[in-house]
C-alpha cells in the first residue's frame, strides 16, 4: 500500500467492502491492540454484522479498492457519538488512523452530536497515544465485568419479578435518579422493551425499591442499567435484585451479562464482585470536541 493515497467512503456507499471491514475489526484481539467496541451492548464480543449494522456509520480509508482502514460511528447519547476503532490494516500507513478520526470529525460537525468518546484498552498505547494527539482528554477509566450464567440454577429472590407496564412510571423515575442524564427513559420504557430491553424489580415491603435493564446482544445479556431508589439505599438490597435478575436470565437461557460501570463507582463494583461478576478488561473513557 501506498502510504497517504487514500481516498475516503463509508460503507453504505460501498456495502461491498462489509466483509473486508469486519476483518479489519477482528484482527484486533484483545490485549495490546484491542478496540473497545463503540457500542456498550457489544463491548468484549468478537465484531459482528449485527454490531456493524448498529453504528451510524461507517468510515473506510480506500486505498486502492482495498479498505486500509475503518472507523465506526456508534450513538451513544441524542449528543454523543463513540469511536469505535479506528482498525487499521497491516502495512497501511500510521496516519490512516488520524486521517479517519479527521474524516469523522468533519462528518459530524453539522449533525446534532455536540461531542465525540472514545474508549481505548489501557493496555493499547497506541491508541491513547493517537487519541490524545487528535483533540481528545482522558475523562475516567471504566470496567467492563461478565458474568457466565451456565445455565445452572441461581438461587434467586421471589421479591424479583419482571416489571409491567403498569410498573413503567415508577421504574422510570428510579433509572432518571440513579441515571440523570441517560436517554434510556425517553420516549418510553414501553418502547425500549419493543428494542429487546427487560426490566426488572424488587419489592421490599410492598414498594418497588430498585430496578435493572436488561439489553439482549448476540446470546448475552448487557446490564445497562441497575438503580436502588435514593432513600433505600445503603441497606443491602441491590444484592437481592442482582441475584434476583440472574436467576430470572438463567430461567431464559442468556448465556451471560456483561455490564460497564466506571472505576471510582466503589459500591456497585462490590456489588457486581459479591454475586460473582469478574473483571474482563479496563478502558480509558476519552472525550473530544466534533
Ligand atoms: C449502585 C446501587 C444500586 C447500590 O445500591 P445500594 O443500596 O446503594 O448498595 P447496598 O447497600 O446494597 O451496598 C452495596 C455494597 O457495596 C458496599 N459499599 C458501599 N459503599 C462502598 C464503598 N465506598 N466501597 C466499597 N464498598 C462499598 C456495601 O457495603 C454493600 O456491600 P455488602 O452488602 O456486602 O455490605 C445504588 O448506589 C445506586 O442506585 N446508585 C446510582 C446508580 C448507579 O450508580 N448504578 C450502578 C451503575 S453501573
Amino acid at each position: 500500500m501506498t502510504p497517504g493515497a487514500y481516498s475516503l467512503v463509508d460503507l453504505d456507499q460501498r456495502p461491498d467492502l462489509a466483509a473486508e471491514v469486519l476483518a479489519l475489526f477482528t484482527a484486533s484481539p484483545p490485549g495490546a491492540n484491542h478496540l473497545v467496541c463503540g457500542l456498550p451492548a457489544y463491548m468484549g464480543l468478537p465484531a459482528s454484522p449485527e454490531s456493524l449494522s448498529q453504528a451510524a456509520g461507517v468510515l473506510i480509508a480506500l486505498s486502492g479498492n482495498r479498505a486500509a482502514g475503518a472507523l465506526a460511528l456508534c450513538p451513544y447519547s441524542e449528543e454523543q457519538i463513540t469511536l469505535w476503532g479506528p482498525a487499521v490494516a497491516k502495512g497501511a500507513g500510521s496516519e490512516t488512523g488520524a486521517r479517519l478520526i479527521d474524516a469523522a470529525r468533519e462528518a459530524l460537525h453539522l449533525s446534532p452530536y455536540g461531542s465525540m468518546r472514545a474508549l481505548a484498552d489501557t493496555r493499547n498505547r497506541r491508541s491513547r497515544t493517537l487519541l490524545l494527539a487528535h483533540g481528545f482528554t482522558t475523562w475516567k477509566d471504566t470496567y467492563c465485568y461478565e458474568r457466565e450464567l451456565g445455565g445452572a440454577a441461581q438461587p434467586g429472590t421471589s421479591r424479583v419479578r419482571r416489571a409491567a407496564v403498569r410498573d413503567h412510571a415508577v421504574l422510570a423515575t428510579i433509572f432518571i435518579q440513579g441515571f440523570p442524564d441517560s436517554d434510556h427513559c425517553i420516549p418510553s420504557l414501553q418502547r425500549r422493551e419493543s428494542e429487546g430491553y427487560r426490566h426488572y424489580l424488587l419489592e421490599d415491603d410492598g414498594v418497588v425499591a430498585a430496578a435493572a435493564a436488561i439489553q439482549d446482544a448476540g446470546g448475552r445479556g448487557w446490564l445497562k442499567l441497575v438503580a436502588m431508589r435514593p432513600e433505600m439505599r445503603g441497606k443491602h438490597l441491590s444484592k437481592r435484585l442482582l441475584e434476583g435478575v440472574l436467576a430470572e436470565e438463567g430461567k431464559r437461557h442468556t448465556r451471560a451479562l456483561a455490564l460497564e460501570v466506571l472505576a471510582d463507582n466503589a459500591p456497585a463494583i462490590h456489588l457486581y464482585e459479591s454475586v460473582g461478576f469478574k473483571r474482563r478488561w479496563t478502558a480509558t473513557i476519552f472525550t473530544g470536541p466534533v
